[in-house]
């Protein structure tokens, strides 16, 4: 696994994933900090995506992953900010393009939306892909 540091944070409605997801990250060396929220009491998901969005653009953290019911709040929160590039996905052909083609820097899942096994192996595939620069830098680069 990559030495990288993640920043995690969910909702009420990802906050089951956000305990899985750390799981792995512990199980797989990977380096994270918990942004929160830290209960199933309901919150707010902008405030939770700012935070984590936030350790990526002051260099706290190289990545994020973010949890909500559908991944549809945080991935809209998440792309507010400027740097961010917050890719909402739900297979891993999406999680491995939106690395290599797009540069993500957050990945949003949905609890209520993905099994957990393939949010899991989604993360995996996120995790592993690197960014191809090459063509897809251009484009990247215009989106700033
Ligand atoms: C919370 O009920 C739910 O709205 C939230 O987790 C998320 O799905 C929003 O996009």
């Amino acid at each position: 696994m990559k030495n990288i540091k993640i920043a995690i944070g969910s909702d009420h409605g990802g906050y089951e994933y956000k305990e899985s997801i750390i799981e792995y990250l512990k199980a797989h060396d990977v380096a994270y900090v918990d942004e929160g929220t830290y209960s199933k009491e309901a919150c707010d998901y902008p405030v939770i995506a700012r935070n984590v969005a936030e350790k990526i653009i002051f260099g706290e953290a190289d990545r994020g992953i973010l949890i909500c019911g559908t991944g549809i709040g945080m991935s809209i929160a998440a792309n507010k900010i400027n740097g961010i590039r917050a890719a909402h996905c739900t297979d891993t052909f999406s999680a491995r393009a939106s690395r290599a083609h797009n540069n993500s820097n957050i990945l949003c899942l949905g609890q209520r939306i993905t099994g957990e096994c393939i949010a899991l192996e989604i993360v995996e595939e996120w995790l592993n892909t690197e960014f191809e620069a090459g063509r897809h830098k251009r484009r990247v680069d215009m989106l700033e």
